[in-house]
Parts: structure tokens; sequence; C-alpha cells
């Protein structure tokens, strides 16, 4: 039996993959680059082409070509395993499981849904035009899989019912039940369907035809969709961010539809809920912001001129500052939106906005000076409050003195003033920038140790499904403790995971032992992240110490694994 893992592995080295991703240097037999999952100046990411695997020395982020696509993307392994079956033109019908998991299940029904929808769509001449109206052409209508769903309570329902239970159809959120029993969730709407990375379907997004409340109706919260780690549009605009090395974030699923057919094939969309929201926690909006600076550093906001639109752009701009990003703002004309822009005047003037769009600093500051008519004690106050905290969410000091000296320029306050005042605020925002750099470590290692316990909670289960297991199950299950709870409803999945991934496997109890040295490595980065807060909140000196020479032992044992590993 040849695995799809082993036949992909051969056709994609590990080199290309991760090359087209990010920019790797020689050195000597191996690769490096700058670690794409954590900050860092000098490069400690080593790709080794004979062993097919990566390693960072900074973060301790490490594996193969699927967990790198894993990582980078955001994917389940599933999610992996297509995206590369894809490139590498393997075929992946042949490995079905024989059951099909929970979740395979909602893929199949999102997508059997969009068939559905964008089927009606074909045979609705009005909607058609209206979509027309609005400026989309066929293409569009048809790349981004655009639906109808007339005003009827149950024609999905009855669509689906031959093939899935009732149960199954509800999971996926496109049911929901009453007394009398099922009805359709979305009615007299226009479908959006929205993507994974990979290009599954995993929601949906219904604008009402005509008025109604809610103008946009969305999926709920389902197994395979969390409403917030999904930007609309990744699949279609994440080889165009990185080739263009920009990214431009809108609002609505309009202004991303349009933006594309204009040309700017590297927009994304926050789809009114993942960013701007204040709802959603810092460590969801550092979460989608992280894959986009993934794919480049550089973001460009162009959100509605309304107060919903200014605090998306404050929100999400001052987070994608503290993630080192630069980022720049459009000047939207007061109520219009980049729809309205592209629909009224033409992929010409998008062109010229996004041309004209500047660094959000110099973006805030003009406003405020604007607003402030020549009283320079109000522009004081204004910039103190307005500008500042985002002067210090700059991740690099030559910036901050860059901006510094420009607000001077324009506001003739003294660069010695604004100074003080940037000590002050960076004192305030103290507790701020602390939760954004801890969801920024907490994000990495929680996803990095949940992924490890996955696999090797997989290897044991696929092993002791089989007649004749090659490793001792037994003793990992006991390793693990309590962890199998945790997973119960993906055990389905982690089999199949495990089964397509070792399969030819000839070593592999050595990577098991890999693989625990690795789960011990993330154990020891959870405690070192929870001790430096600790220290950072510590009352005095003497806990300080005391604390300081806990992250030193820390430290030792991280270092013992590394030697450890390097043996090897
Ligand atoms: P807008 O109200 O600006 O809608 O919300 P729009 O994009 O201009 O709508 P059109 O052009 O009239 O069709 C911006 C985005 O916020 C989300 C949607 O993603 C929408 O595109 N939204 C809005 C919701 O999720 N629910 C709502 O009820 C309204
Ligand atoms: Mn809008």
């Amino acid at each position: 039996m040849f695995s799809p893992v082993q036949q992909i592995k051969e056709r994609l080295s590990i080199e290309e993959v991760v090359s087209s991703y990010i920019k790797l240097d020689k050195a000597g037999a191996n690769l490096k680059a700058k670690c794409p999952f954590h900050n860092e100046k000098t490069p400690s990411f080593f790709v080794s082409p004979d062993r097919g695997t990566y390693y960072c020395f900074g973060c301790g982020a490490s594996g193969d070509i699927f967990t790198f696509v894993e990582e980078f993307e955001g994917l389940d392994f599933k999610g992996a395993l297509k995206l590369l079956a894809d490139r590498a033109g393997i075929p992946l019908e042949h490995y079905n499981p024989k059951e099909e998991s929970e979740k395979e299940k909602s893929y199949r029904i999102m997508e059997e849904a969009t068939l559905y929808f964008c089927n009606n769509l074909t045979q609705n001449k009005e909607v058609l035009n209206y979509l027309k109206t609005r400026g989309l052409n066929e293409k569009s209508v048809k790349d981004f899989r655009i639906g109808f769903t007339p005003n009827e309570w149950r024609n999905l329902y009855e669509y689906l019912k031959p093939n899935f239970s009732d149960l199954e159809i509800e999971r996926a959120g496109l049911i929901k039940k009453t007394g009398k029993g099922y009805y359709d969730r979305f009615r007299n709407r226009i479908m959006f369907p929205m993507a994974d990375s990979s290009g599954r379907i995993i929601a949906f997004s219904g604008r009402i035809i005509g008025e109604g409340e809610p103008k946009y109706l969305n999926s709920p919260e389902t197994p395979i969709f969390s409403k917030n780690v999904v930007l609309y549009g990744i699949d279609k605009a994440k080889d165009a961010i990185r080739k263009n090395n920009f990214s431009v974030l809108v609002e609505g699923q309009m202004d991303l539809i349009l933006s594309h057919q204009a040309g700017y094939r590297n927009t994304v969309a926050t789809s009114g809920t993942a960013l701007s929201d204040s709802t959603v926690s810092k460590e969801n909006v550092v979460s989608n912001l992280g894959l986009v600076r993934r794919l480049s550093p550089n973001i460009v906001l162009a959100f509605d001129a309304d107060r919903a639109g200014a605090n998306a752009t404050i929100r999400a701009g001052r987070i994608a500052l503290s993630l080192g990003m630069d980022v720049k703002v459009v000047d939207m004309p007061e109520d219009v939106d980049p729809a309205d822009l592209i629909g009224k005047t033409g992929a010409d003037a998008w062109r010229e906005a996004i041309k004209n769009s500047r660094h959000i600093i110099e973006f805030l500051l003009l406003k405020v000076l604007k607003s402030c008519e020549g009283d320079m004690r109000k522009a004081g106050r204004e910039i103190k409050e307005k500008i500042l905290p985002f002067v210090n969410a700059l991740q690099s000091s030559i910036e901050k003195t860059f901006f510094i000296k420009k607000i001077s320029d324009s506001s003739g306050i003294s660069e010695s003033a604004l100074q003080d005042d940037l000590k002050k605020i960076e004192r305030e925002l103290k507790y701020e920038k602390e939760e954004i750099e801890e969801a920024k470590e907490t994000l990495g290692v929680t996803y990095r140790k949940d992924y490890i316990e996955q696999k090797l909670l997989g290897v044991a289960l696929w092993q002791k499904s089989i007649a004749k297991p090659v490793i001792d199950f037994e003793t990992i299950f006991k390793k693990l403790g309590g962890v199998y709870k945790k997973y119960e409803d993906r055990k389905e999945d982690l089999i199949f995971e495990a089964e397509v991934f070792y399969i030819d496997n000839e070593d592999l109890e050595n990577d098991i032992r890999e693989m625990f040295l690795n789960l011990e490595e993330e154990n020891i980065n959870e405690k070192l992240s929870k001790k430096m807060s600790d220290l950072r909140q510590a009352q005095n000196e003497e806990s300080g110490k005391k604390i300081l020479q806990e992250i030193n032992e820390l430290n030792k044992k991280k270092e013992d694994i590394k030697n450890n590993r390097l043996k090897r």
C-alpha cells in the first residue's frame, strides 16, 4: 500500500514547499531563514533537505512539509493533506477512510449546500441582475461560488434529507429545530460560502434580498467553523498576498469580491465579526492577523469611514503594529465603502485609493490636526491620547524616533516633550502590550502542544486498532495520561491521520521518542511563558530573584533537550 503522504513527500521536497512561503538562504548542507512562527531578527529557522524536516532553535517549531503547511496556513492535517495533494497532483479519493468522521461529513454537507445554492442562483434572473447592478461580473459570481436561497422554509432541508440525517444537517448549522420540526436557517438570501485556506467550505454568510434584519446572517459556531478564526477570501488571496508582498483588509463580502475583481486579489475580509468586534478576544485578532503576517508583513486597512470602521481600524491597526507589521490605511470618502467605490467609480478609483494609503500614524495624525483646526493645546492632548499609543505599539526604535520627529514637525510640539509623554504612555499601556505578547506566545505554544499530543494519541489509537501493532501503544497512553479525553470526538480523524502518515514508516519508534521530546519542550515553554509573566508582575526583589532562578532552570532543561536532539 502506498500512502498518499509518502507519495506526496516523494514529489514535493521540504525545500520546495517551505521556499514557496518564505525566502531560504544556504547554510552549509541546510537552509536557513527568519522563523515564520515567531518574531526574530536573526535567522534561527533551519531546513534540512536530507531529512525532509525543519527546526527552529528560537521557538522550537519543528516538523515536515505537512506540519509546516498546517501551522503556516492554520489548517488541520486533512486540510494540509488536501492542499499538498493538489499541489503534487495526487488524487486523494482512494484514500477516504472506511468511515467518514463527523467533521468530514460536515464538510461534505457544506459542499452539497454550496452546489445547491449556486444552482438556485443560475435560475434566478432577478438576483443575478441585482448582483450585476452591484458591479459583480459573471466570473466573480462563479469564482466565489455565490448562491441564492429562496423565501421558502424547507427547500435546502428537503434537498439534503435523502443523503444526510437531521442531526448531521443541524450540526452543519444549516437547519434549526422547532416544536413542529426542522426549517432552513438561511431563507431569501444571497449566499456567500466561506472557505478555510485550503478551500473547504466551512460556513455561509447570507445577505438578505431587499431590506431586513439582520442584513447579513452568518453560520453559527459548528465543529468546522469557529467564527473567530476565519478571514473571508483567504483561500483565494493567499498567493497574491505573498506575490505582491502586501494584503488589503476590507470589511464585507461585497468589498472583497469587488476588490478582487478590480485586480487586488491580495484582499481579505474580516466579514464583520472577526476583528472589529470588541467581544472578539485579542488572541483571536492576533491569530487572524498572524496568518496574514506570515504571508506578508505589509497590510493596508480599508474599512468604512463610519464609527464602526474607525474603531476597527484602531483595534486591528494597533495589534498589527504590535505584531511588527507595517500598517497603512486607505482614506475612504464619507459614506462610501470599497464596494461602492469600485462598483460606482470603477477599478481605477480603487487603485488610486490604495496607492494613496498612508501609514496609520500619519493617517491618524492628519485627522487629529484637521479636527483641532489650529487649537494647539487641544492638538497636544489629542496627540497624546490618540497617536502616541500607536507610536508605542511600534516594534522598532528607529521607527519610533522617525514618527516622533514627524509628529513634531507637523504639530510644532518639541520632540523631547513628545518623548516624555511617550514614556508615560509606555508605562500606562504596559499591560496591554504584555497581553498581546502573551497572546502571541500562548498561541504558538498551545497550538504546538495540542498538535503533538494529537499525533501521539493518533499513533497509539491506530496501533491499538490493528491486528499486529509494531509499537507498545499502552506506554504511550500511559505517558499521555488524561489527554485522551480532550480529543474523544476526534478519535476517528486521529486514527486516519496516523494511518496515512505512518503506515510506511520504518522508524516509528524513533519518531515517537522525538515527539515526546518535543512535547516536553512545549511543556517547558508553557511554564516559561507563565514564569516570564510572573516575573513582570513580581512584587519585590526577592520574589523576582526566585522566579529568575526558576526560569534559569527551565532554560537549562530546554538546552538539554536540544543537545539530546542534536546528538541523534
Ligand atoms: P455593512 O453593513 O457595511 O454591509 O457591513 P455592506 O458590506 O456594505 O453590505 P452591502 O454592500 O449592502 O451588501 C459590513 C460587513 O459586516 C458584516 C458583513 O460581513 C458585511 O459585509 N455584517 C453586516 C454582518 O455580519 N451582519 C450584519 O447584520 C451586517
Ligand atoms: Mn459596507
